[in-house]
């Protein structure tokens, strides 16, 4: 949004440094944050504790057991490759089972047919599309595996937690996550394990921290929507094809955003709707014609493309190399927040567990929460009907 970053101002060497990076240096540190932040440590000597900061234990168990509890392929119907194996790792990581489990935003219920292989008593989850509950029951019927998914919303205020369950949640996004933390606890749950995702969607403006010492620290974090988002910045998982489509459009909304800057001769920033997937195969002409449509901006006839073209590639650079020094805290941010959740988990009486349920390779989203509330004693163990 911004050609010079606040932050630039105040560290001028730095920001120059980072700039004159090549391209494959950066490409670099971009895959090897760690390095990056030993490297900065002159300007910025306390990151010298980052991998401290960032590492957390690894509860993914071994290959073996992680195999054996992932569903055989061939009852893998409808499941894309990914999530099969990030299920199989979630229930390696959470098991022994023995309470009956929910669901929550399960989706077509890969996971709950995952943890029912693994569990002795049913598996139930909550879902509010339809035709993803409708699916998921079919498919638990025709693999006979002890499921019942139920629609249902999960922000309902009128929902009833059922009793004695075990709340299971794979990427439920923002609130979905926190709602299935502050409902479990409250209904006294046994166990909640979840790996959270997508921070950002929230129905807040500024988002709280949950934990009452969070809250009443003077020191708090309140983050707005677009700083929340920066924790899950990433695009380990993307395609190669894709990574590079994402690239050519931002260069072209950089080379747009130069463009209305001289026309409306105003330096500042104007935010240019997701554009229709079909304008990716059209150009950059094309594009430019279609965001000023949509921002109310007229074109003049004649405009020289290539020039601004390359203005978009040049920004597209600087900002390449600003976001490094940005995505240096990522993880971090993401960790204060999972952090946050724990301290809440354990302040409504749960013992926390909290790491790695796979590599990031499978999903940068692999951190996993698993709460054992602190006075339950698990029934006697019994194995699977
Ligand atoms: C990112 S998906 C995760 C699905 C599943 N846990 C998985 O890993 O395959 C989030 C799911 O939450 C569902 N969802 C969104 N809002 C919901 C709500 N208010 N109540 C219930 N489900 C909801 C969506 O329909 C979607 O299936």
């Amino acid at each position: 949004m911004e050609p010079a970053p606040v932050w630039a101002r105040s560290w001028p060497e730095l920001s120059a440094w980072l700039e004159a990076l090549g391209d494959e240096e950066c490409e670099y540190y971009e895959q090897h944050l760690s390095e990056f932040a030993r490297r900065i440590g002159d300007w910025l000597p306390a990151l010298a504790d980052y991998d401290q900061w960032t590492d957390v234990p690894v509860l993914a168990p071994s290959t073996g057991l992680r195999t054996r509890a992932t569903l055989p392929e061939v009852d893998a119907t409808d499941m894309p490759g990914r999530k099969r194996l990030q299920a199989g790792a979630f229930a390696a990581s959470v098991i022994p089972l023995s309470r009956p489990v929910l669901d929550w935003c399960c989706g077509k219920g890969h996971l709950s047919r995952t943890l029912a292989r693994q569990c002795p008593e049913p598996v139930q989850g909550f879902e509010w599309d339809p035709a993803l509950v409708e699916d998921g029951n079919r498919l638990a019927r025709r693999f006979a595996d002890a499921v019942t998914l139920n629609c249902q919303d999960v922000m309902a205020d009128d929902l009833t937690w059922p009793t004695g369950c075990h709340g299971v949640a794979l990427h439920a996004c923002g609130d979905l996550h926190r709602q299935l933390m502050r409902r479990g606890s409250a209904a006294g749950a046994p166990r909640l394990s979840l790996s959270p995702c997508c921070y950002h969607l929230t129905s807040t403006t500024r988002y709280r921290p949950l934990s009452a010492k969070a809250n009443g620290h003077p020191d708090a974090l309140e983050l707005t929507r677009n700083e929340l988002r920066l924790a899950v910045q990433e695009t380990v998982t993307a395609p190669a094809r894709v990574r590079a489509q994402t690239a050519l459009v931002s260069q072209w909304r950089l080379g747009f955003d130069a463009l209305q800057r001289h026309l409306r001769g105003c330096d500042e920033y104007l935010p240019v709707p997701s554009h229709p997937p079909r304008l990716v195969n059209e150009g950059f002409a094309a594009f430019c014609q279609w965001a000023a449509a949509k921002k109310q901006l007229e074109l003049p006839l004649s405009v020289d493309w290539r020039s601004w073209l390359d203005a978009g590639r040049y920004r597209f650079g600087q900002v390449r190399r600003h976001e490094l020094l940005r995505h240096l805290f990522r993880r971090p941010l993401e960790l204060w927040l999972v952090l946050d959740y724990a301290v809440f988990l354990e302040e409504q009486g749960y013992r926390v567990r909290l790491g790695t349920f796979c590599d990031r390779s499978l999903t940068p989203r692999n951190l996993l929460l698993d709460a054992v509330r602190a006075c339950d004693t698990p029934p006697a163990p019994r194995s699977r009907p």
